[in-house]
């Protein structure tokens, strides 16, 4: 079975085929990165009008390798930008329609759990899910396709966001990730104690925006005596992974869960990996993250759990709507299962 994957939830458009759930034929993924950077984040307007640019030759480079016409659409619906998510909507009505397939639609933040399936290293069910992304920071319990509760979320920002934020106070540019990631690996990450929001709260949600407060605020108050810009980065990234970490191998014992899975564009993050990787070995867990370019918004993802979620029985009609809070777990309206 061949699955088309389509992803225009936020500033990637990308387009994927996918065989029979696991053999990846194509991923393309168009960043607008370059567009968004000027403005230190993403604009709305100016992300929907770049994927109505992108989106066909997107899919015409994806779709070359195909020998025969794909069995099945798989698209975002949610949770994203409305405008960024129409645009993949309404191509993907557009091919199924054509084409006379089946359309799925499918949630962003679970697809990211999913990637390791493109691994070949799913986990069996249940399984614990971190996904730490732009857009959301949260730990899941996974029991099945329909089966996914939230064990705990970001009260505020998500974890990708107060790298960003971070990083554009300390003009370091964007996206602030892979900036701060680079830069704390030769920082020293007990140059500064900044707060651990939540470490004890006996929950399992986060806090991140009094970090990012916290770091403008030394910064402020510092000004030429604070160390270097490696010891800030380094400082900070320890203070929310080691909350981040702790949380996960909490929820882990919590719910006696032996496998954790690490998804979202924060998943390439070096030093989240290495300290997560100790804690589950410490702790006797098993611990699998996908390749960065799967970690990332990509539509291979949304491919692997569309084609999972059609198995189950679930369709979506041609008036499928797209949803821009949709939460994690929660039924997508408009799709159900078939029968
Ligand atoms: O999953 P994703 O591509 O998009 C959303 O669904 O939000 O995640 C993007 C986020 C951005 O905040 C970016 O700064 C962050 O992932 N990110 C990183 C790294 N690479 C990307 N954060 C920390 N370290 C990285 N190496
Ligand atoms: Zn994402």
């Amino acid at each position: 079975m061949l699955v088309l994957g389509i992803e225009t939830s936020c500033d990637e458009s990308s387009a994927a085929l996918l065989r029979d759930g696991e053999v990846l034929l194509s991923n393309v993924v168009a960043s607008q990165v370059d567009l968004h950077s000027e403005y230190g984040g993403v604009v709305p307007e100016v992300a929907a009008r770049a994927h109505l640019e992108a989106i066909v030759p997107v899919l015409e480079e994806a779709l070359r390798v195909a020998a025969e016409r794909p069995d099945l659409v798989a698209v975002t619906v949610g949770p994203g930008l409305v405008g960024s998510l129409i645009v993949g909507i309404s191509v993907a009505k557009g091919l199924a329609w054509s084409w006379d397939v089946p359309m799925v639609g499918v949630n962003h933040v679970e697809a990211h759990a999913f990637a390791p399936a493109l691994e070949g290293r799913l986990p069996e069910y249940p399984f614990l899910a971190l996904v730490v992304s732009g857009g959301h920071t949260l730990l899941a319990e996974i029991s099945g396709i329909d089966d996914i509760e939230i064990l705990g979320q970001t009260l505020d920002d998500a974890l990708g966001e107060a790298y960003d934020k971070v990083a554009k106070y300390l003009d370091l540019g964007y996206p602030g990730g892979p900036i701060i990631d680079r830069l704390a690996a030769v920082g020293n990450p007990r140059a500064v104690e900044f707060p651990r929001a939540m470490i004890s709260s006996g929950d399992l949600n986060f806090s991140l925006s009094g970090l990012k407060t916290a770091v403008i605020r030394y910064m402020m108050k510092a000004g030429a005596q604070a160390p270097g810009i490696e010891d800030i980065a380094a400082s900070f990234q320890a203070a929310a992974l080691e909350v981040i970490v702790r949380k996960t191998i909490k929820a882990a014992e919590e719910r006696g869960l032996r496998d954790v899975v690490l998804g979202g564009g924060v998943a390439c993050n070096t030093a989240l990996r290495a300290s997560l990787a100790d804690a589950c070995e410490a702790e006797g867990l098993s611990l699998v993250y996908p390749s960065p370019v799967l970690c990332t918004d990509n539509a291979a993802m949304i491919a692997a759990l569309g084609y999972r979620r059609f198995q189950a029985g679930y369709r979506s009609g041609l008036r499928q709507d797209v949803f821009p809070n949709q939460g994690t777990g929660e039924p997508i309206a408009g799709t159900g299962k078939i029968g």
